[in-house]
């Protein structure tokens, strides 16, 4: 069992704001048709900007994109390059937490982010990523 870590100042004022209404929001949106979990995340930037993302089934079912990943390419795609907080909620599932793939793809941008999962009642759980993926997979980057 990981232990969680209780909130700092900050981290109760990000969530006060609007990034947990929004999340709420948009979950309808999932498109979940195969499993039935329906999956919204919103990242919070150094900007002070959020950006929301819902997941993606695909008939071909590897081909899914966790609402993780969907509000970090969102944020990626608008320039956005520092991130502190990561909301995700699911309806169906209690405290969800990101998978492996997602944390992989975090964690390559953000090795200190803060992870935030909240249930049906909007209590939270905070995870820093390092507890969550102690050794994310790295290759050294090549010198051109
Ligand atoms: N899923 C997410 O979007 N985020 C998670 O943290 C875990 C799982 C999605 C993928 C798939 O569409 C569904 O939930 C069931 O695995």
């Amino acid at each position: 069992m990981v232990k969680t870590f209780s909130a700092l100042a900050s981290h109760k004022k990000i969530l006060s704001k609007k990034l947990v209404k929004d999340i709420k929001k948009i979950v309808k949106f999932a498109y979940a048709p195969y499993s039935g979990i329906s999956v919204a995340a919103g990242i919070y930037c150094a900007s002070g900007n959020t950006y929301i993302g819902i997941n993606v089934e695909n008939s071909s079912y590897s081909l899914t994109v966790c609402a993780e990943r969907t509000a970090l390419f969102r944020a990626l795609s608008d320039g956005e390059r520092k991130f502190l907080l990561l909301l995700v909620y699911s309806p169906q599932v209690d405290f969800i937490v990101p998978c492996g793939a997602c944390l992989q793809v975090l964690s390559e941008f953000a090795p200190d982010l803060m992870i935030v999962t909240m249930n049906k009642n909007e209590e939270f759980k905070f995870y820093p990523i390092k507890t969550l993926i102690t050794q994310p997979f790295k290759i050294a980057r090549r010198k051109s």
